[in-house]
């Protein structure tokens, strides 16, 4: 029989303006209405690590069961994991890691296979000779890092590939065009920039059309959501070369945090996949994912009804008791 003590789960999220960090909250609330059970506490750090720090010390004091954490930047939110973790508190790390092994386990994919993939990409669509420009993700974090030194290890694989220059900065908060510019404009020969993700991408892109250079220089990103906008709309339109498929892994984290609660068996390392969309593949990755999110409906549509059937039966249970004791 199912277990149905109750719990709560307190998720510490880096930050959540974007789509791919709602796409990953949808996707847990979802995995979590099968668990009725379990409550979620998410508190969502606005890209201000100090910010999430403060946050996770609250969940802590609110006596949580578990806890879910993306970390902002690595190194200044491990403190504060490893003290949740040597509190008892089982800890699972979803996409971004902290710098420590004190977590009980992760969920995500390879960042170093990412840039990997993304090197070797720009290799074969620059037939082994060019210039590059890299745009980072969240310097600090583990993505970032990760990303860059998978992409590194790939393009040194092609002597004649240079990496001009890597432009870091928190572009969540600071504009992207205005250093894009400048450095498109003092350096003409670049041929592809490789944006850590297909958000920075969309914002190269405006660039490169207004210095004329869209028709010269390749983009490849990372993500792959398939929202108006999202990487797999990107590369239909042709506007985007490539981009890398990275999974939010909302609904693994939940299955494995609920795995871990119930005591159940769980694996520790959670390595998720990757794939590159490009115009070879666009058209079944789009067609896949909006198979997906149909049948998505479908399963809240049966959920609601469930739902509602169930509040009509607690309903005419009350009646009939109320009319039994009249
Ligand atoms: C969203 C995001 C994604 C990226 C991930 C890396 O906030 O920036 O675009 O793949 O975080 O942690």
């Amino acid at each position: 029989t199912k277990e149905t003590k109750q719990y709560t789960i307190g998720f510490s999220q880096c930050t959540g303006a974007d789509d791919w960090r709602k796409t990953m909250q949808e996707s847990m609330h979802r995995e979590l209405s099968f668990n009725p059970e379990i409550r979620l506490i998410t508190k969502d750090a606005g890209g201000n690590s100090s910010q999430q720090i403060g946050q996770i010390k609250e969940l802590i004091n609110q006596n949580i069961d578990l806890l879910i954490v993306s970390p902002n930047e690595a190194k200044p939110i491990t403190p504060v994991v490893e003290e949740a973790y040597q509190k008892g508190i089982p800890v699972v790390i979803l996409d971004r890691r902290t710098d420590s092994d004190q977590y009980t386990a992760y969920v995500g994919a390879d960042n170093q296979e990412v840039g990997q993939i993304a090197g070797s990409y720009t290799g074969s669509i620059l037939k082994g000779a060019g210039n590059v420009i890299e745009i980072s993700e969240k310097p600090g974090s583990s993505a970032d890092t990760d990303r860059h030194k998978g992409f590194m290890a790939a393009i040194k694989g092609f002597p004649q590939i240079k990496l001009i220059a890597k432009l870091d900065g928190d572009w969540d908060k600071n504009a992207l065009e205005a250093p894009l510019t400048k450095l498109l404009k003092s350096q003409t020969d670049i041929d592809v920039i490789f944006c850590q993700n297909d958000r920075r991408a969309l914002a190269a892109i405006k660039v490169c059309k207004q210095l004329g250079l869209d028709k010269k220089v390749r983009l490849i990103g990372v993500d792959g959501l398939s929202v108006p906008n999202g990487g797999i709309d990107l590369v239909d339109k042709g506007i985007l070369n490539a981009t890398i498929l990275y999974p939010t892994g909302g609904e693994e984290a939940i299955r494995t945090a609920i795995a871990i609660l119930q005591k159940q068996p769980f694996k520790r390392e959670n390595r998720l996949q990757i794939t590159t969309i490009d115009s070879t593949n666009v058209r079944i990755m789009k067609l896949q994912s909006e198979k997906v999110a149909a049948q998505q409906l479908d399963i809240e549509r049966r959920q609601k009804k469930i739902e509602e059937q169930r509040a009509i039966s607690e309903n005419q249970n009350v009646i009939i008791w109320t009319v039994s004791i009249t």
